[in-house]
C-alpha cells in the first residue's frame, strides 16, 4: 500500500470553521494531516469573509504557495469556507493555481471534487444543495479526542443584519435533527470528550426535528444533560431576539449548563441599531439580560461590537460605551466596521477611518478595564477547571474554568480531561492560578 498522502488544512473565522475543517479532513480519507504546507499534497485554506481583512488574507497566503506549487506539480490546492462561497471562480482568475474552490454547504462533494482534479480539472462547487451534507459525510473515525469538542448543531442566518455576509455565504437557517446531534455528542464522549460547545450562527434558533415535532435548544440541551460522562454544555452565538425563557431558566436549574453566554449586541444606540436591521433595542437587551442574570447571578456574559458602522455619531458612540458600562462584560470582542459587497450598508455614509478608529481604542480600553476588573474578582473564589493540556512549568497543567477562563494549577497526576474543584489564588496576565480543592 503506498503511503497516506498529506493534507494541511488552515482555518480562518468563526469556530464552525473549525469544525467543518475537521469534517472536511475526515472526508477526504485518502490523506493524513500534516502542520506544515511544505510536504503537503494538497492544501485546503478554509476561509473567512466577516471583514475585509479576513477575505484578503487568503490572496496572500495563496501567493506564498506559488513557490511550493512551483516545484511540486501534483500539489492540489483548495479555497473551501466562505470567500469560496462568495467569490466562487473569481478565486480561480485572481490566483489560477488553484484547483478547487469549495462552498461551506457542498463540502460532503470534496472527495469526488478532489478526484477530479488529478484530471487537471478546476473544479467549483458552491451550491446550496438539497440533501444534508452532514448526513452524507462520513461518520468520524473512532480516533481518541481532546476533552473539548465543537459539535454544529444549526447553519445559516434569515436575520440579515445590514453589515453582515453570513446569510449571503451560509444561507438560510437549517437546524441539524435531535437524533444525529444526540448520536454525535455521545460518541464525542466515547472518545473522550468531556466538555462540548454547540455551534451555530445563530445557535439559539434551533428548532431540530425529533420525534413528535421540533425541539428548541433549550429541549436539546437538557438531553444532553442526560449523558453520562459528558460534563460541560456551551453553545455560541446567540440573537438576543432567540433567547426564550426555556434557555434562560435553564442557565439556573441545568447542572451541566456552563454560566457563560455569548450574546452580541453590536451597538448601545437604537438609532444604529434600527439601521443596523438588528430588530432589538438596547433597552430590550438589558432587559434580556436582567432577566439571564435573575435566572444565574454569576452569569459572565460576552458579547460583539462594530464601531463606525455607516452614520454612526459620537453621540452612537456614547450609547454603546454606556451600555458596555451597564452590562460589565467579562469578554467582549469589538471590530471596525468593514464594508461588504452586496449588504445593505455598503451603499451607505461612511465614517472617517480616523475616527472609527479612535472609537475602537476607546472600546477596547473600556472592555480590557472590566475583563481585567472581573477577572480579579475570580480570587478566592471556588469554581470547576476542566484541565486540557501540561502547562509550561513542570508538573502544572492548565485548563478552563465554568466562566471559561485559563487557569493553571500546579499537582502531581492531573489528567488532561480531569473535572476538578478549585480555588482560584491569583490573577495573572491572561490567566488564573488556582489550587485543587479535592
Ligand atoms: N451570528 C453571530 C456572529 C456573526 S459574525 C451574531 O449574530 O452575533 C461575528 C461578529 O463579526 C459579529 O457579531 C459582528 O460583531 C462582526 N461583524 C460582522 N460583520 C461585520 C462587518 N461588516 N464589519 C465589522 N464587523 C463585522
Ligand atoms: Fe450576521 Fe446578523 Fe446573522 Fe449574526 S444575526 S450572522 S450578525 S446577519
Ligand atoms: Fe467568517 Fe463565515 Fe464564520 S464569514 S465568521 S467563517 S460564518
Amino acid at each position: 500500500m503506498s503511503a497516506p498522502k498529506k493534507l494541511y488544512i488552515k482555518t480562518y473565522g468563526c469556530q464552525m470553521n473549525v469544525y467543518d475543517s475537521e469534517r472536511m479532513a475526515e472526508a477526504l480519507a485518502g490523506y493524513e494531516q500534516t502542520d506544515t504546507p511544505d510536504d503537503a499534497d494538497m492544501i485546503l485554506l478554509n476561509t473567512c469573509h466577516i471583514r475585509e481583512k479576513a477575505a484578503e488574507k487568503v490572496y496572500s497566503e495563496l501567493g506564498r504557495f506559488k513557490g511550493l506549487k512551483a516545484e511540486k506539480p501534483d500539489l492540489k490546492i483548495g479555497v473551501a469556507g466562505c470567500v469560496a462561497q462568495a467569490e466562487g471562480e473569481e478565486i480561480m482568475r485572481r490566483q489560477p493555481m488553484v484547483d478547487l474552490v469549495v462552498g461551506p454547504q457542498s463540502y460532503h462533494r470534496l472527495p469526488e471534487m478532489e478526484a477530479r482534479t488529478h484530471n487537471g480539472a478546476k473544479v467549483v462547487d458552491t451550491d446550496f444543495p438539497e440533501e444534508d451534507k452532514f448526513e452524507k459525510l462520513k461518520t468520524r473515525p473512532k480516533a481518541k479526542r481532546g476533552p473539548t469538542a465543537f459539535l454544529t448543531v444549526q447553519e445559516g442566518c434569515d436575520k440579515f443584519c445590514a453589515f453582515c455576509v453570513v446569510p449571503y455565504t451560509r444561507g438560510a437557517e437549517v437546524s441539524r435533527p435531535v437524533d444525529r446531534v444526540l448520536a454525535e455528542a455521545r460518541d464525542l464522549v466515547e472518545r473522550g470528550v468531556r466538555e462540548v460547545t454547540l455551534l451555530g450562527q445563530n445557535v439559539n434558533a434551533y428548532h431540530g426535528a425529533a420525534q413528535g415535532g421540533e425541539w428548541t435548544l433549550a429541549q436539546l440541551i437538557w438531553a444532553l444533560n442526560d449523558i453520562d460522562g459528558l460534563e460541560r454544555i456551551r453553545f455560541t452565538t446567540s440573537h438576543p431576539n432567540d433567547m426564550d425563557d426555556a434557555l434562560i431558566e435553564a442557565h439556573g436549574t441545568c447542572d451541566k449548563l456552563m454560566p457563560y453566554l455569548h450574546l452580541p449586541v453590536q451597538s448601545g444606540s437604537d438609532r444604529i441599531l434600527k439601521r443596523m436591521n438588528r430588530s432589538h433595542t438596547a433597552e430590550s437587551y438589558l432587559r434580556l439580560i436582567e432577566r439571564i442574570r435573575a435566572a444565574r447571578p454569576d452569569i459572565l456574559m460576552s458579547g460583539d461590537f462594530i464601531v463606525g458602522f455607516p452614520e454612526e455619531t459620537e453621540a452612537d458612540f456614547q450609547a454603546t460605551l454606556d451600555l458596555v458600562e451597564e452590562v460589565r462584560y467579562g469578554y467582549a470582542y469589538s471590530f471596525k466596521y468593514s464594508t461588504r459587497p452586496g449588504t445593505p450598508a455598503a451603499e451607505r455614509a461612511q465614517v472617517d477611518p480616523a475616527e472609527a478608529d479612535d472609537r475602537l481604542q476607546r472600546l477596547q480600553a473600556l472592555i480590557t478595564r472590566d475583563q481585567r476588573a472581573i477577572q480579579n474578582e475570580m480570587v478566592g473564589r471556588e469554581m470547576g477547571v476542566l484541565f486540557e493540556k501540561p502547562g509550561r512549568k513542570p508538573g502544572q497543567m492548565v485548563g478552563k474554568s465554568d466562566y471559561l477562563h485559563a487557569v493553571h494549577v500546579q499537582a502531581e497526576g492531573l489528567q488532561p480531561g480531569d473535572l476538578r474543584r478549585v480555588r482560584i489564588v491569583e490573577s495573572g496576565a491572561n490567566s488564573l492560578r488556582g489550587e485543587l480543592l479535592d
